[in-house]
């Protein structure tokens, strides 16, 4: 009698576990694509401490090396180009996992860096709270508290994401490169929904941190390597500020795919003119920087049951 009533509590369970996964299913792929699903609230109630715990290992990474919010929010962007902002730009070579990593192609070779502090952020999180914040997360979040620690605008990034299990070095190899034409990184950014508004805007990242001489429009200069570096933002090269756009109307800046916003035949019509808007008011920036950072961090979420919450940052679960 005991037994068989559990059972049927047991089956009537189960049935509304089933309903539920329903539903769940229903809204994420309903979803899939724009980032609905994903909430600013996410870990409120699971890990409350998880803003601040990212806040303090970045803050202490940054006391040791200025460049390090820089680094952080270009592995957002990369992993959020590649598959959308799953993390898997995180993931290692892996022969078991079949897993060649996306950290080797042109864009991220010798060049993509922060990943220690990716790693101590992931191992600080799992301390406070074991298996709840994805790395894609990481990602997201950490590019929002570097830009707002270098003194620019803060938004409040939705939450939520799940992290992949695989890598995608075609995708990879297609990142918008430094040489790119105009044309290219509209089509770049609009295949992935981001508008021209967004291109200028995002590009304004380039207010901070460093770039090899190599990529440069003035390319290196006698004697000086490949890898050299050189500031982004000659005037303020630390801090989130609109210099970049003042730089770029001087033809200061240091990629051709900066200069192509301003320069290029097609650029009047689009680019150039919110360039000019953007230099004028460092607020219309901050608050166009805040809503694209979050149009790029809602790229084809992995949300529900889809991926996976790994342990750590450069393997999937079962390795
Ligand atoms: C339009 C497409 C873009 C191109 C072609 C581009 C290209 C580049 C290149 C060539 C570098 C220097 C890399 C090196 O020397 O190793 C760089 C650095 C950087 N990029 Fe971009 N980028 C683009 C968009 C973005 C976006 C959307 C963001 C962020 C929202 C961003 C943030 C950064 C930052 C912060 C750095 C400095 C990183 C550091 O110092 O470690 N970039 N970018
Ligand atoms: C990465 O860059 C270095 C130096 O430019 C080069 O020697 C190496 O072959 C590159 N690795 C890959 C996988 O392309
Ligand atoms: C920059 O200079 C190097 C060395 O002179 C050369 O190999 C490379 O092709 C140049 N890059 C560009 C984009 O012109």
């Amino acid at each position: 009698m005991a037994a068989s009533s559990r059972f049927s509590l047991a089956a009537r369970c189960s049935l509304l576990l089933t309903a539920a996964a329903l539903v769940l299913v229903l809204l994420s792929d309903g979803a899939h694509g724009h980032g609905a699903g994903l909430s600013s609230s996410f870990y409120d109630g699971s890990c409350a401490g998880t803003r601040d715990i990212v806040r303090r290992v970045i803050q202490d990474a940054r006391v040791v090396d200025a460049r390090i919010p820089a680094s952080l929010i270009r592995l957002h962007f990369h992993d959020s180009f590649v598959n959308g902002c799953d993390g898997s730009l995180l993931l290692d070579d892996n022969l078991q996992a079949a897993i060649m990593t996306e950290k080797n192609v042109p864009a991220n070779n010798r060049s993509a860096r922060g990943f220690n502090v990716v790693d101590d952020i992931k191992r600080a999180l799992e301390n406070a709270c074991p298996g709840i914040i994805s790395c894609a997360d990481i990602l997201a979040l950490a590019a929002e508290i570097s830009v707002e620690l270098a003194g620019g605008p803060s938004w409040t990034i939705p939450l939520g994401r799940r992290d992949g299990t695989t890598t995608n070095i075609k995708s990879a190899n297609n990142l918008p490169s430094p040489f790119d034409p105009l044309q290219t990184l509209h089509e770049k950014f609009r295949n992935l929904g981001l508008d021209d508004t967004d291109l200028v805007a995002l590009q304004g990242a380039h207010t901070f941190g460093w770039t090899q001489c190599q990529f440069t429009q003035r390319n290196c200069t006698a004697g000086q390597r490949a890898g050299a570096l050189v500031n982004l933002d000659g005037v303020t090269p630390d801090v989130f500020d609109n210099k970049y756009y003042g730089n770029l109307l001087q033809g200061r800046d240091q990629l051709p795919s900066d200069q192509v916003m301003l320069s290029d035949p097609v650029a009047a019509a689009t680019t150039a003119p919110i360039i000019r808007r953007f230099s004028g008011s460092q607020q219309d920036f901050f608050r166009n920087f805040a809503a694209s950072m979050i149009k790029m961090g809602n790229i084809s979420p992995l949300i529900g049951r889809d991926g996976e919450i790994s342990n750590q940052a450069r393997a999937p679960l079962y390795i």
